[in-house]
């Protein structure tokens, strides 16, 4: 497919004059007009209701939407994924996370290799490690056994087993601490270490490449840390274990092979807290549910596999995105989740979402006439209520929203929740109806102000609303909601790198920055002055040279 290929598709060009009809239109009007719109736009999946009817659409938006992925071959990327093809075509990788959580006991082929009896192998080896540690049959080297863990990896490595450790809080064993490390800044890794006992700790290596600058400073760092307690090299087996696809680099670091734990190269990097990588979230919440884990988002699998695409919520969610971003215009898209737990979610969205899709040419390296991914962001709620509601309300950018909560708190507390989800539910009709200026008058008239100052005030405390946002409501994060919440959102990235037909499964973006640094390093050595680079980066060099001498 070309860069026309996809403004030239019939549905393509049907929605841009569908867009040039709809565009007008109120919500509210949409509504009123329509007393059946929420059971129109809503699905329901186990125990997860997702809610779309606070969308610029109409039945006919939905049916150009699913026309334009039919055009786009969705139904054949889908499949092509799924059978293990190299879709990832940068690279020459499959893409193949959902063999990760196959539940289905069915083989799946990676160049005609059936790879579920080594996945089934790794989570074997997970089970009697977790075993081991949890139940305090594993000992450090003075025979005490483990109280802390700490995770040691940047990205893919770091951000979706942090986010699920957090969301899976309720159900961590309490004798057993979880870190995570992954910045370089050496203040990180100073303040976990600070926490720690050497002789009651687990360092996690986690690396697909074994090669990252940033955890293999931080695992020297540790190592160094550990050895000068322990004044014994062989101590390192029982507090280092590694998880990566490269065997040969974790035995230049000194870990054993025995303690490491394998995934592969069709394993994209943010794909990949369903393999090994998830080791620290099987560590603290056991390896049963870590696999009920796996289990919803295999479940998340089957409904995108075959649900019909009218009724398949990540294709609905990816091609409400599309409509956003490339007819509407819309730069970002927030996601805003009520719920403290998932407080990490959009650190791990973010990267999930913009490495995948933050691309500028197709798969055949044509630069694309189109926008792709947008900017992720948010926080949790209520939190961000009080930081940067107000512009998604009232500023001149559009931000649809996809708003997350659970039924049931995990913390039961007074009248918290009931306030929680009242905010929820508010936030989406604030943003749906807004207020007009015969409801603003109103209210001012019953405030005690003169005539002029309703007339001042009156432009300030209208709302236009008309703004989009998707509810995912569940009952409650377990284990399994939370696998099916992660899937949801992998396959979402999915269809949209489909329909802008980049390559979701590569990251080149990261290279150059990387590469640079690596020329940079060795120049902060010494005192001499830095002419090899523009006039900016030559005058901060130098600056600091000359500032760090003093
Ligand atoms: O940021 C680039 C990246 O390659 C990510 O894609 C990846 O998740 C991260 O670095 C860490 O890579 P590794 O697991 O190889 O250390």
């Amino acid at each position: 497919m070309t860069k026309q290929g996809l403004k030239s598709r019939p549905a393509w060009q049907a929605l841009v004059a569908h867009y040039a009809d709809i565009k007008g239109e109120h919500m509210r009007d949409m509504f009123a007009s329509d007393p059946g719109r929420f059971r129109h736009f809503s699905l329901q999946f186990e125990d997860i209701i997702f809610d779309y009817s606070k969308n610029r659409i109409t039945k006919e938006t939905l049916d150009l939407l699913i026309q334009l992925a039919e055009e786009s071959d969705l139904i054949q990327r889908r499949a092509q994924m799924f059978a293990g093809e190299k879709i990832n075509n940068t690279e020459g990788r499959a893409a193949l996370h959902t063999a990760l959580r196959n539940r289905s006991g069915e083989p799946v082929y990676v160049d005609g290799k059936d790879v579920m009896p080594e996945v089934l192998a790794e989570l074997d080896h997970m089970r009697e490690f977790t075993h081991e540690v949890r139940s305090g049959e594993w000992k450090g080297y003075s025979g005490k056994q483990i109280t802390d863990v700490v995770n040691i990896g940047i990205g893919g490595s770091d951000l979706g087993a942090r986010t699920a450790c957090e969301a899976l809080t309720p159900y961590t064993q309490p004798s057993l601490n979880t870190h995570f490390v992954s910045n370089v800044d050496g203040t990180q890794i100073t303040e976990v270490l600070k926490q720690l006992d050497p002789q009651t700790c687990l360092f996690i290596i986690a690396s697909k490449t074994f090669t990252t600058q940033e955890t293999m400073t931080n695992a020297m760092t540790a190592r160094k840390w550990f050895l000068a307690a322990a004044e014994d090299d062989s101590a390192v087996a029982r507090h280092f274990v590694a998880v990566s696809t490269n065997t040969a680099a974790v035995e230049t670091f000194g870990i054993n092979p025995a303690n490491m734990f394998r995934f592969w190269d069709w394993v994209g990097g943010r794909y990949s807290l369903w393999s090994v990588v998830g080791l620290p979230i099987a560590l603290a919440v056991g390896m049963e549910r870590f696999e009920e884990m796996l289990e919803g988002a295999h479940a998340m699998d089957q409904h995108f596999l075959n649900a019909p695409l009218n009724q398949n919520i990540p294709v609905i969610m990816a091609m409400l995105g599309i409509w956003y971003s490339n007819f509407f215009d819309a730069a970002s898209h927030a996601v805003l989740p009520y719920d403290q737990y998932l407080d990490k979610l959009v650190d791990y969205l973010q990267q999930l979402d913009m490495e995948s899709n933050g691309k500028s040419v197709t798969r055949d390296g044509q630069a694309v006439d189109y926008k792709t991914g947008p900017v992720i962001w948010g926080r949790a709620g209520t939190n961000g209520q009080h930081a940067f509601y107000q512009l998604i309300h009232q500023g001149t950018r559009l931000v649809p929203c996809d708003f997350i909560a659970p039924i049931k708190s995990q913390n039961p507390v007074g009248e918290h929740h009931k306030i929680l989800l009242a905010n929820y539910f508010a936030q989406t009709e604030a943003l749906m109806k807004g207020r007009n200026e015969a409801e603003a008058r109103e209210i001012l008239q019953q405030a005690d102000l003169n005539k002029n100052e309703i007339e001042e005030r009156l432009p300030h405390v209208i709302f236009q609303g008309n703004r989009p946002s998707n509810s995912i409501l569940f009952h409650k994060l377990t284990p399994r909601t939370l696998g099916a919440l992660l899937a949801l959102y992998e396959h979402k990235v999915f269809v949209q790198g489909v329909i802008w037909d980049v390559n979701s499964f590569d990251q080149w973006g990261v290279e150059l920055g990387k590469q640079l640094a690596q020329n940079i390093l060795p120049e902060l050595e010494g005192g001499a002055e830095i002419n090899s680079h523009d006039v900016s980066t030559n005058g901060l060099i130098s600056y600091y040279k000359k500032v760090r001498k003093k």
